[in-house]
């Protein structure tokens, strides 16, 4: 007898062999259901699944590989080596270096930009302060005496609990260089912005 004519139990739906193999033998208030295989691809998918987790569950807990506590400390420990690096290529201020540097062509340019990425956001424009002390005015809060070398070391430094970063970590040398040669390009303007903070000190 052929199955071809076979009708479901609920209706007059005629179900071809497939389907009717596929039928599941229960009803529930003439609801019935096809007993479908899951797509290969989702059986496969899943499969993997377990098989990944069984080798990552080992690697991780039993082979010895490294927590990410581990790699973060890594991953600190090589950040720190870079900077290590960076602090004592910018460790030595050299003024004729410097003067030199001051000299080339686009050392005024190389100033304008380097603050106005780095340093606009708190001194505001042309150094008139904000966040950050004024710049143009005669008192310091963080230099005993003002020249291009203290200013570069504080830049170097920073001040960070007080907000200024240590810039020896994110400039180079040149970018450092450019620092400094802005605030002496706008030293002693006293633009109108924030008041005046510290000690006056004689200029340069
Ligand atoms: C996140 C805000 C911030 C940025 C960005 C910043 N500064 Fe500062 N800066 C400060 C603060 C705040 C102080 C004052 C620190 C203190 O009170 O000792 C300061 C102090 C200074 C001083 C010393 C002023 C004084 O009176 O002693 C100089 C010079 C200076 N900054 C230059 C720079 C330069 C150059 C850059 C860019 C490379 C820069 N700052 C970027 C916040 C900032």
């Amino acid at each position: 007898m052929s199955d071809q004519t076979r009708k479901s139990k609920a209706d007059n739906i005629i179900l071809d062999d497939k389907e009717h193999n596929l039928l599941l033998d229960h009803n529930y208030d003439g609801i019935e259901e096809f007993d479908y295989p899951l797509p290969a691809w989702w059986v496969w998918t899943f499969v993997g699944g377990i098989v990944f987790a069984v080798f990552y569950i080992y690697f991780y807990n039993f082979a010895g590989a490294p927590s990410l506590r581990d790699e973060f400390k890594q991953e600190m420990a090589a950040i720190e080596a870079v900077r290590e690096e960076q602090r004592k290529l910018t460790g030595n201020f050299d003024l004729e270096d410097f003067k030199s540097w001051q000299k080339g062509e686009n050392s005024m340019q190389m100033a304008a930009a380097v603050y106005e990425e780095n340093c606009l956001s708190c001194h505001e424009e042309g150094g008139k302060g904000d966040i950050g002390p004024n710049l143009t005015d005669e008192y310091w809060l963080n230099l005993k005496e003002v020249s291009p070398g203290t200013i570069y070391a504080f830049i170097r430094v920073g001040n960070e609990d007080n907000g200024m970063p240590a810039w020896q970590d994110m400039l180079s040398k040149e970018e450092l260089y450019a620092a400094v040669q802005y605030v002496l390009s706008v030293k002693g303007k006293k633009l109108p912005g924030k008041e005046p903070q510290g000690e006056k000190l004689s200029q340069l």
